[in-house]
């Protein structure tokens, strides 16, 4: 029975799993995240065989703090700034990685660079605080798969193969991190997520620019088939044909569909992104034929439900 409610024993068990170079499942404010101690590249390895990841894909490395932080990695004025107005938050910062700062190079593929993120969930910060070590962690789901916002997902994607899978129940954000590049240069969103693009310019003062998506830059061996459920997707839709379960947003959702989800009945973003996983993964397991996805405003984190629903649309 690996899914155990996220109770202070059940986190001080966890903690000494990861120290003995075993792998947990734990949420995050964004979505659930596979951990392993990121010193420890056996460890690491099984976190990559678990979701069956391509091995060159970069790791997410959590910590407590910013001072944590900075152990492991260079901090420029730009980033310092990031990091205060947003730790802890659903943003990670890829930033130059310190030489000796013991981190494994599987976590990093071999880059000099490291992404850290500092989560403000409470379970994540019980883990990272009883643990003391830093946690690689991607989403718990494996490759090419949408990311799991609630334990159960876990499970489904991963059966008993982590260690243990801390139930905190369901991520309130549903989205993952926004990814920020500040390693040298002027900052660029490698990744949207769940911090919202104007957010980031409004601490900045100043635009920042999106990584072509398909670069190298923006997803070290990511692969474009990335947020995909096993239903076609047909994006922008305003009606319903023969056959499609709708997944709907605001008020305005058109009749007729076998299966009719709303996203968010009041057009709320926020609302549509913490329900976007999951409400796709219960249309994928509803045995439709294909999901008609209505339009969603590009406009806060509109944009970063867009970006998935495109990779999700374009992995058929
Ligand atoms: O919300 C999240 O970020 C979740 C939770 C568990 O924290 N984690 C997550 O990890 O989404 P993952 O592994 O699924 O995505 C990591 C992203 C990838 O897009 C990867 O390419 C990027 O971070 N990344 C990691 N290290 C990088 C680096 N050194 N340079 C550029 N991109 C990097
Ligand atoms: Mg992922």
């Amino acid at each position: 029975m690996p899914v155990v409610p996220a109770t202070k024993e059940a986190i001080a068990e966890a903690a000494e799993a990861l120290a003995r170079g075993e792998i947990v499942a734990f949420p995050t404010e964004t979505v659930y995240g596979l951990g392993a101690n990121a010193r420890d590249a056996h460890a690491v390895a099984k976190v990559f065989a678990a979701k069956e990841r391509p091995r060159f894909n970069p790791l997410i490395v959590h910590v407590p703090d910013l001072t944590t932080a900075e152990a492991y990695a260079a901090f420029d004025v730009t980033a310092r700034k990031l990091a205060t107005a947003f730790w802890p938050g659903p943003m990670s910062l890829v930033l130059p990685k310190r030489a000796g700062s013991g981190i494994a190079d599987l976590v990093t593929a071999g880059l000099d660079t490291i992404a850290l993120r500092v989560p403000n969930h409470p379970v994540a910060q019980a883990l990272l605080a009883a643990a003391k070590l830093p946690i690689a962690a991607p989403s718990a789901n494996r490759s090419g798969r949408v990311s799991p916002t609630m334990a159960s997902h876990v499970a489904t994607e991963l059966g008993d193969i982590p260690t243990m899978i801390l139930d905190g129940g369901p991520c309130p954000h549903g989205i993952e991190s926004t990814v920020v590049g500040v390693a040298g240069g002027a900052p660029i969103l490698l990744r949207l997520g769940a911090v919202p693009r104007e957010a980031i310019e409004a601490v900045l003062g100043k635009p920042v620019p999106l990584a072509k998506q398909d670069s190298a830059i923006a997803s070290p061996g990511q692969l474009e088939r990335h947020y995909a459920p096993l239903t076609p997707l047909r994006l922008e839709a305003t009606d319903v044909r023969e056959g499609e379960a709708l997944l709907a947003f605001g008020p305005n959702a058109p009749h007729g569909a076998m299966v009719s989800i709303n996203l968010s009945t009041s057009g709320d973003l926020e609302e549509a992104a913490a329900n976007l996983f999951a409400l796709l993964r219960r249309l994928d397991e509803s045995g439709v034929n294909a999901i008609a996805v209505m339009p969603i405003p590009e406009r806060g984190l509109g944009e970063a439900i867009n970006d998935r629903l495109r990779r999700a649309a374009k992995a058929r």
